[in-house]
């Protein structure tokens, strides 16, 4: 199902939108002591490859995603739909974007990562032709966001 209304928009991330994002995330319960959401932002908008979409109803900021593209994979990162607004097709809506998005690229696959205990999620992912592989995610800190 794909719950946007005529009053739906998905535009490209702007500065006027920062402290909205934030917002949302924070809801979303996406933010984590050791990423600065500000600076995730900063980094993205390095970016030349990617997107960075929000999703507007009217003038309220309701929905966000990232979408990366390395060369070899596309990657997703801080999809959110606002809990006042979710289980209407919007989650699904802002994934298709980005899809056609990675695949007008020429970005053959997509691997993205959902936090572990995340079930409500990796369900919604599923339904979306996402399936879990045998890999182990392995991960090192270049730069922290919190000083000690
Ligand atoms: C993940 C998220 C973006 C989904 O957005 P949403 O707008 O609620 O999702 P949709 O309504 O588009 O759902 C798409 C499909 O997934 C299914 N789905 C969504 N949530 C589900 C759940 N909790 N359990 C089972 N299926 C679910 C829907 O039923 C729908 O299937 P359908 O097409 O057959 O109807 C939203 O739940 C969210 O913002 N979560 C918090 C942030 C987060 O964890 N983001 C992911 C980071 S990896």
């Amino acid at each position: 199902m794909d719950g946007a209304s005529r009053d739906d928009r998905v535009l490209p991330f702007e500065e006027r939108f920062r402290s909205e994002v934030i917002a949302l995330w924070e809801k979303c319960g996406l933010t984590r002591p050791w990423n600065d959401p500000d600076k995730d932002i900063d980094r993205k908008l390095t970016d030349e490859n990617g997107a960075f979409f929000v999703l507007l109803r009217g003038d309220r900021l309701i929905g966000s995603v990232m979408a990366g593209y390395d060369g070899h994979r596309g990657s997703i990162n801080y999809l959110s739909v606002d809990p006042d607004y979710q289980t209407a097709g919007l989650g699904k809506m802002l994934m298709s974007r980005c899809e056609a998005f990675l695949t007008a690229r020429g970005c053959p696959k997509i691997n993205l990562m959902v936090r572990q205990g995340n079930e409500k999620v990796l369900r919604f992912y599923e339904q979306l032709g996402y399936a879990e592989e045998k890999a182990v995610s392995l991960g090192k800190r270049l730069i922290p966001d919190t000083q000690p």
